[in-house]
């Protein structure tokens, strides 16, 4: 048996597909198109690992999907592949609505007619897990509650709005064509080979090379942040006990605003690896223009998959803070090289 990952280049596929191995599963498929995004260095670790097919190609290509799968026939497809970033789909929305809803779309039509060939043994051991954010239901206010599954969808950005689309084609299918499919909705995450286009490695990489620290509008803008591995170890129990055509919302009970969360890891900045004039890399942040339709407050209410799945995060906030900005520290090639060429374009653009 295998599984067959998408996105498994990314931030999240990497972790998912570096811990699945790592625990000894099964073989892994891994599909993933190499945008700026995708990075072969993120799975450097599983270099001659015959348990891993790297496969570069587009989930928009559904005869290459289609071929992948009838080859590989896996008991499960974990859907990863996404453009991720909410400023690059304002600034460029149109690969957004290609990846996240046409490329869930072409995947979906390709697993379906797979699913189709199957026997009933397989057809009941099959899964499609689709990775999802807790971006589409919208923003919260200080005093809401946070996500349960009931939410209304209210997405606010091209990002949200494309990844809510997928969701909803990815209900459809269960319920229309009963394809045995399941929908995470999870919250930030940080962690080990995150972009530095994200908040946290942005940070820790800017803070490094004595460049601005740069919050948006005030800075009270609350995130629900989780661990990459608890997000991993969430699918995983996921793909294992949830029950099918069913949502569960992941996250680690950790709102913060970006202003505190930018001051704590300064702070174990200051520690690990002091600034050479001994000041504080506090001292670097820099309030900047505020993101358009910013969402002001996330929270998720993780009550569903506790409760059903047994699924709990091991990492508490300060392990994680501590255990990512050690991972940064130590992989400073990983970081050199992902922050060249393209990204010092996309920086300008960006922070102008
Ligand atoms: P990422 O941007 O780091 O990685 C995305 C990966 O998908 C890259 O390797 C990229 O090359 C690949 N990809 C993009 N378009 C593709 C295509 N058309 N075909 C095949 N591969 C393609 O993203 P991430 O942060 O790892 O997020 C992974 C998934 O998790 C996304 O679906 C995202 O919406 C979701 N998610 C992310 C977070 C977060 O905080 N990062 C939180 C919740 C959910
Ligand atoms: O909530 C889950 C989502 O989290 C995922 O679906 C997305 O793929 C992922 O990118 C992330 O979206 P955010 O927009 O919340 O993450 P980002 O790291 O871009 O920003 C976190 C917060 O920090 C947000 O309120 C914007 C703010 N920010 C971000 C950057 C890059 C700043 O203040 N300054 C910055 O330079």
């Amino acid at each position: 048996m295998t599984i067959f990952v998408t996105g498994g280049a990314g931030f999240i596929g990497a972790n998912f597909v570096i811990d699945w191995l790592a625990a000894g599963h099964e073989p892994v498929v891994n599909l993933d198109k190499l945008t700026y995004a995708g990075n072969l260095e993120n799975l450097v670790s599983l270099k001659g690992n015959k348990k891993h097919v790297f496969v570069q190609g587009d989930i928009c290509d559904q005869g290459l999907v289609e071929k992948l799968l009838a080859e590989h026939q896996p008991r499960a497809v974990i859907n990863f592949a996404a453009e991720s970033h909410v400023d690059r789909s304002i600034h460029a929305p149109e690969d957004f609505i290609q990846t996240n809803i046409v490329g869930t779309f072409r995947l979906l039509e390709a697993v379906r007619a797979q699913f189709a060939k199957m026997n009933d043994a397989q057809k009941s051991a099959f899964r499609f897990l689709h990775v999802s954010t807790d971006e589409v239901y919208g923003s919260l206010s200080l005093t809401d509650p946070a996500f349960a599954e009931t939410k209304r969808y209210e997405p606010n950005s091209p990002y949200s709005a494309s990844k809510a689309a997928s969701d909803h084609l990815v209900r459809a299918y269960h319920h229309t064509y009963g394809l045995p499919v399941v929908t995470t909705n999870c919250s930030n995450n940080y962690g080990p080979y995150q972009f530095p286009e994200k908040l946290i490695p942005l940070i820790i990489h800017n803070a490094l090379v004595g460049k601005p620290l740069p919050i948006y509008g005030d800075g009270q803008q609350i995130r629900d942040w989780l661990y990459v591995g608890d997000h991993c170890s969430a699918i995983r129990a996921v793909l294992e006990r949830g029950r099918l055509g069913e949502v569960y919302n992941i996250g680690g009970d950790n709102e913060r605003a970006n202003l505190d969360t930018v001051k704590a890891l300064c702070a174990i900045l200051d520690i690990a690896r002091p600034r050479s004039d001994c000041k504080a890399y506090a001292d670097q942040m820099t309030f900047v223009n505020d993101r358009p339709g910013h969402d002001r407050r996330y929270a998720i209410d993780a009550r569903k998959i506790i409760a059903e799945v047994g699924w709990r995060p091991a990492e508490t906030p300060e392990s994680g803070f501590h255990k990512t900005v050690k991972w940064y520290l130590d992989n400073d090639a990983w970081v050199k090289n992902v922050t060249s060429g393209t990204y010092r374009n996309w920086v300008a653009q960006q922070y102008q």
